[in-house]
């Protein structure tokens, strides 16, 4: 799958799942702009490529979204893909959550999404194509106990994901989404050691048995990227394993 040619940001992409889609998409040829709130990891990551840029960026602000996809298609000429990847939980009881909890949830999560959509469409809309892919989670699906603001904020991206296509579906831009189950990232690693039994106690209840990694989540990115992804739209894609396809066990929280 190639994109040579193709212009692509990715926020967030200074970690995980960011880090590696950037990575792959710029091994597929397109001219990747790496955007992050910490430019040193995006520099990092740019060291040493030609083909990746890296740019600070807060997507908890929409005139930064909006300067990020006007400054690719000022150096580039044109924006063809847009992987809106930023998104983070506080976990806690939904009781307990606080106002400012929930709107740094929002912010990071749904808001940030909305914004990398908006602005893309209003520079891939006159093209007549492009891609945009969100990242959303399994639990945007159904309800996770300490998850609830998160959960809430990634069932807003998945709508928000279906309402862009379907406005859009003649347009030639193509907006999907993909729902990593647990992935192999520093920060769920880092929770998974502090458990008893540490990271191999907790893969044997994930029901694939392990972790996802960052590249496998990469791989599917690059797929909705491309033009062999054509007539998908208004996906949102899980990645995870087949955890969201196992029926739903009745758990009771206490
Ligand atoms: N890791 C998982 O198991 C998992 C599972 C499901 C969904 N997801 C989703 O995948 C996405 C990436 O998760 P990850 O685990 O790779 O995260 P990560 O914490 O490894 O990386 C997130 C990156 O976002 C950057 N960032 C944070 N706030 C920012 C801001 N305001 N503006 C710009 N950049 C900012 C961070 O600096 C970091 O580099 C998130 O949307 C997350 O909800 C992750």
């Amino acid at each position: 799958m190639s994109l040579e040619g193709r212009t692509a940001i990715v926020t967030g992409a200074g970690s995980g799942i960011g880090a590696a889609i950037a990575r792959r998409l710029a091994g597929a040829g397109a001219r990747v702009i790496a955007a992050d709130i910490r430019t040193e990891a995006v520099e990092t990551l740019a060291a040493g490529t030609r083909e990746v840029t890296a740019c600070r960026c807060d997507v908890t602000h929409a005139a930064e979204v909006d300067a990020l996809v006007g400054s690719a298609v000022e150096r580039f000429g044109r924006l063809d893909v847009m992987v809106n990847n930023v998104g983070q939980s506080i976990a806690g009881w939904l009781k307990d959550a606080t106002d400012e909890e929930w709107q740094r949830v929002l912010a990071l999560t749904l808001s940030s999404a909305f914004y990398g959509v908006r602005a893309a469409l209003r520079v891939m809309l006159p093209r007549g194509s492009g891609s945009i892919i969100n990242i959303s989670s399994g639990a945007g699906f159904g309800g996770s106990p300490g998850l609830a603001t998160y959960g809430a904020a990634k069932a807003g991206v998945n709508n928000l994901t279906q309402s862009a296509a379907v406005e859009n579906a003649r347009s030639g831009v193509r907006i999907n989404a993909i729902s990593p189950g647990a992935i192999e990232t520093p920060a769920i690693l880092a929770w998974a050691r502090s458990l008893p039994g540490g990271v191999p106690a907790y893969e044997a209840t994930l029901l694939p048995g392990r972790f996802g990694r960052p590249d496998e989540i990469a791989a599917a990115a690059l797929f909705l990227a491309s033009d062999e992804a054509s007539f998908v739209n208004g996906a949102v894609l899980p990645v995870d394993g087949a955890a969201s396809a196992r029926m739903p066990a009745i758990e009771v929280p206490k």
